[in-house]
């Protein structure tokens, strides 16, 4: 589990954490915050220095494409889509944790 504080997030500019050793890429998007693995599920590449448009994230290696609320890839390169991380968010507090029962 990470915590982060929602004011520190910028609408676009998402954000590399890790939870439990793994890199996560965390974004805001208007009152929302999403949060997928942050690697790339094409190569190695981090997608939190990505851009972001609408409800998607694009890589910025080879341009891959995926949907941040459910991980899904939505353009070549990438196929397999990204693990999506669980959001809580308590007042100004977001909490970013390993979705249960899931790897
Ligand atoms: S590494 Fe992300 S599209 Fe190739």
């Amino acid at each position: 589990m990470t915590e982060l504080s929602f004011a520190s997030l910028q609408e676009g500019k998402p954000v590399r954490i890790e939870v439990n050793g793994t890199p996560v890429c965390v974004a805001r998007i208007g009152a929302e915050v999403f949060a997928v693995a942050d690697t790339c599920t094409h190569s190695d590449a981090a997608l939190s220095e990505g851009e972001i448009s609408g409800f998607k994230i694009e890589c910025w290696l080879h341009g891959a494409e995926f949907d941040l609320r459910t991980g899904q890839a939505l353009t070549l390169p990438a196929v397999e889509a990204l693990e999506v991380f669980d959001v809580e968010m308590n007042e100004d507090v977001i909490t970013v944790n390993e979705k249960t029962g899931e790897k």
